[in-house]
């Protein structure tokens, strides 16, 4: 009896099974219709730029986050890289140290990079602050992806001596057998790689002998589930090693916060830019060389001006002090005194209204803001932005915050202002450095 009902079972079953899961050419179909987030045919120097918790991301939150904790997520995720960007401003190269529990700093964009021969697909982290390119290689202790590069696969892999030119480039070098090995700090992570040269395919432009850490072990959790890819300016970042290529010049879109289904793009090299568009000089700042410094002079809330003191954005190459553009910072940051005279000139054109705080926000409400615009006023150029720029809102609409806040207390390293990625979003940004110069101009990109 029992044995005629487990084959009756078996049987319903093994008809369920082919009836829904096999086409008539005996493929077996996905149970979800096909995603359009296959790589998509990426054309000449443009790649995507998907956010990390977008629908095609494969590090997107399991379970989605309350809209209050993906805010409070994105906050401590802040503070740590900005204490990290004062460590660096400082000249020390220690860890941070993250109070309380430990930060899952995400890279907050990521792009698809082909690496080796044939080509080994990762998604790496976009950091425009880094000139850093590394990847996690196969039997890399601590990393967390499965994802990683094997560089035996790869019939392009070349392991660098200890006694090559880029050997001396690279923070901490040693020799370990004949290899360059060598070891640094990013955000709350300390990391051991080994320096190697392999194709890098963006989009359809292949770049051969492309010089990259190979990550061995990591610790700590800042470290981007599948590398990164550095968009600063120093000696071996993508710039100076593609150079002929790209001649220093690439443009970025960040899709908005709130378009998961949607990509921005990156362009590399001087084709296909915006050929009028608002700019201001870029700056140079020797202590901090991938940074891209820019003069930012005053901010206007609405019409009317925050009464910053003028040290408070001052440009001091000694001291490290001024304005960077970052796209791995989310909320923009300010130093004490200006993120004040910003948020009390918001509060008084918003009256009488009942202030909240969220987290790091201390300037929340509950009742429709009225400021319409922000502007930041830079050395020939003035970027006004609508509120999808400077106010983040509640999914449900109920609370609406300035997206803005006060440096981290880092002591006498609490000088850089940081415009970030939620103030870029939908933005088009130029990074021109043959001229010099910096652009910014409105596009829907998302
Ligand atoms: C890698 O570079 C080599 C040498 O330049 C070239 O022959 C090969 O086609 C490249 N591989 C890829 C995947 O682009
Ligand atoms: C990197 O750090 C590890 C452990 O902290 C150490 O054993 C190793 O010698 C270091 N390697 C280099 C290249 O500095
Ligand atoms: C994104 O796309 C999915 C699937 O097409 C859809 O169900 C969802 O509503 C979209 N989300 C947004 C925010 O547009
Ligand atoms: C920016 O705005 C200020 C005040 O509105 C104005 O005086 C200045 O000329 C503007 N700068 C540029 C480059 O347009």
């Amino acid at each position: 009896m029992n044995t005629l009902l487990l084959l009756l079972l078996l049987l319903i079953v093994v008809i369920l099974f082919f009836s829904v899961s096999i086409n008539g050419n005996g493929v077996i179909n996905e149970e979800t219709p096909k995603s359009s987030c296959e790589i998509q045919a990426e054309q000449g120097s443009n790649l995507e730029i998907i956010n990390v918790n977008s629908r095609c991301s494969p590090f997107r939150p399991k379970t989605p986050l309350s809209w209050e904790d993906s805010v409070l997520q994105m906050q401590s995720n802040d503070k740590a890289r900005l204490l990290y960007f004062s460590s660096l401003v400082a000249g020390r190269s220690i860890v941070p140290i993250a109070s309380g529990r430990a930060v899952t700093q995400n890279p907050t964009y990521i792009v698809r990079a082909r690496i080796g021969t044939p080509a080994q697909t990762l998604l790496m982290a976009l950091d425009t602050s880094n000139d850093a390119a590394w990847i996690p290689c196969t039997g890399c202790v601590g990393c967390t992806s499965s994802t990683a590069y094997d560089p035996l696969k790869s019939s392009t892999y070349k392991p660098l001596p200890c006694g090559s030119p880029q050997c001396n480039q690279v923070p901490n070098p040693s020799c370990g057998g004949s290899s360059c090995g060598f070891n640094f700090t990013y955000g709350s992570s300390l990391v051991a790689a080994t320096l190697i040269q392999d194709n890098i395919t963006l989009a359809s432009d292949s770049v051969s002998g492309y010089t990259l850490g190979c990550i061995q072990k990591a610790t700590g959790s800042s470290v981007p589930a599948q590398g990164l890819l550095g968009l600063g300016r120093g000696p071996l970042s993508l710039l100076s090693q593609t150079n002929s290529l790209y001649k220093s010049t690439f443009s970025y879109c960040l899709p908005g916060y709130k378009s998961i289904n949607f990509s921005g793009s990156l362009r590399l090299g001087p084709n296909s830019q915006p050929i009028k568009i608002k700019s201001t000089p870029l700056l140079k700042n020797p202590r901090r060389s991938s940074f891209y410094y820019v003069n930012l002079l005053a901010i206007k809330v609405g019409k009317g001006l925050a009464k910053v003191p003028p040290t408070a954005f001052a440009f001091d190459p000694n001291t490290g002090a001024g304005t960077v553009f970052d796209s791995g910072t989310v909320f923009t940051s300010l130093v004490k005194p200006a993120y004040t005279a910003v948020r009390d000139e918001f509060r008084r054109r918003m009256g009488k209204a009942t202030i909240s705080s969220l987290g790091g926000f201390d300037t929340c409400y509950t009742v429709p803001i009225t400021v319409p615009t922000l502007t930041f006023m830079f050395t020939g150029m003035n970027v006004t932005l609508p509120q999808d720029n400077f106010i983040i809102r509640s999914s449900a609409g109920t609370t609406s915050c300035l997206a803005m806040a006060a440096a981290p207390d880092a002591g006498v390293n609490s000088v850089l202002n940081v415009i970030a990625s939620f103030q870029q979003q939908n933005h088009r940004i130029l990074i021109d450095v043959p001229n010099s110069r910096l652009g910014v101009a409105r596009e829907t990109c998302s």
